[in-house]
């Protein structure tokens, strides 16, 4: 009862906020912006997708990623520990509000993720299951979630970087490693798990530098030919793409076309383009550093474009404006990594990403 009430009152929120934002005329404009140029939504012929907090689904945060977008991924609202409170109890009220919001404003949503080291509840790891009751539990975990999204979300990341970068397993802090002999067995029957309880979803493998590092590219694509020959689900890769400017184009281009080499749909899920590469207290985000960062994302989205178009499942930017990166935080405050500055406006990068889309 506490949760549908809960409920209603996200999504009377989100009716009203969606409504001001249809009469709103107050957006700023500013000159040195064309704001007349294409919407990214409207000029890729892929999905364009962005990572979003639904408490700040309101105001200029809603109108300008209405207006870009037509995915959304939750930033972080759909990971384990934020809806699974205890082993009957679930935190529902965020993705209900999500799903409202994209239903609405007519996009998809990403799920993302399943399965990661991280996000195990300290509840459930507290126990040290056994092998068969881990399994047992994270299945009606799996049933739970994903079969009362049937339909509602269209795409899952269902496992999230479960390799290091030279290939091996990560083990630390990872229960699955130190439950299984074999843990991806395990991560294979979770994939099955959740195409049973949504048939129609795509379900996506996730790690960061897959482009970048050969290894731990090489430890993926080994990972999907076991699944495929042991008859086992897999339709997608995701790359998070969290880049540098520093970081090779060369590689990532070359990475990037073996990963497709697999044949599955590729996702670049987490994109953003770190400036501030030095971690320095004086840095200044000038106009030259600017125009090389619009110089990075119409590569990468160039590089994109050069894959199959059947592949193209799209890119999703991690987060909205630079005001809202997870970098200020874990990388510098001094960091612009995204497409709209902190006042929403759009940045050369944004230009660099519509350039880098094929035209036709
Ligand atoms: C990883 C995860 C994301 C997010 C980022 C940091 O890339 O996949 O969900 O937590 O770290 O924001």
């Amino acid at each position: 009862m506490e949760n549908k009430f809960k409920f209603l009152l996200v999504v009377c929120g989100i009716v009203a906020l969606v409504g001001c934002e249809k009469n709103d005329e107050t957006r700023s404009i500013d000159p040195t912006i064309d704001n007349e140029a294409p919407v990214l939504r409207e000029k890729a012929n892929f999905g364009v997708g962005v990572a979003v907090k639904v408490n700040q689904l309101t105001d200029q945060y809603s109108t300008v990623v209405n207006e870009s977008f037509n995915r959304l991924t939750a930033e972080y609202e759909m990971k384990m520990a934020h809806v699974w409170r205890g082993e009957n109890e679930y935190k529902w009220n965020n993705i209900d509000g999500l799903i409202y919001y994209a239903r609405k404003n007519n996009m998809d949503i990403h799920g993302h993720t399943i399965l990661w080291y991280r996000s195990y509840p300290d509840w459930f790891k507290k126990p040290n299951y056994d092998s068969v009751s881990f399994e047992n539990i994270i299945k009606s975990y799996i049933e739970t979630l994903v079969g009362k999204y049937k339909g509602g979300i269209k795409s899952w990341d269902v496992a999230n970087e479960i390799f290091n970068d030279d290939g091996t397993l990560r083990n630390d802090g990872c229960p699955v490693f130190k439950t299984f002999n074999d843990p991806i067995g395990f991560y294979a029957r979770c994939f099955k798990y959740v195409k049973n309880a949504d048939p129609h979803a795509k379900l996506f493998y996730n790690d960061y530098s897959i482009s970048l590092a050969q290894k731990k590219r090489l430890a993926i694509k080994n990972m999907v030919k076991r699944f495929k020959s042991e008859g086992y689900p897999i339709d997608g890769l995701g790359d998070q793409f969290h880049i540098m400017l520093s970081n090779s184009k060369n590689h990532l281009q070359k990475g990037l076309m073996d990963m497709a080499g697999t044949g599955l749909l590729i996702h670049l899920s987490e994109l953003d383009v770190r400036v501030n590469i030095h971690k320095s207290d004086n840095y200044v985000f000038s106009a030259d550093e600017q125009q090389k960062q619009a110089n990075m994302y119409q590569f990468i989205v160039e590089s994109y474009e050069k894959l199959p178009q059947k592949q193209k499942f799209g890119i999703t930017l991690w987060g909205v404006s630079d005001a809202h990166s997870w970098l200020t935080n874990w990388w510098h405050p001094k960091e612009y990594p995204l497409l709209f500055d902190k006042s929403y406006q759009r940045k050369p990068a944004y230009a660099g990403f519509l350039k880098g889309l094929s035209s036709d």
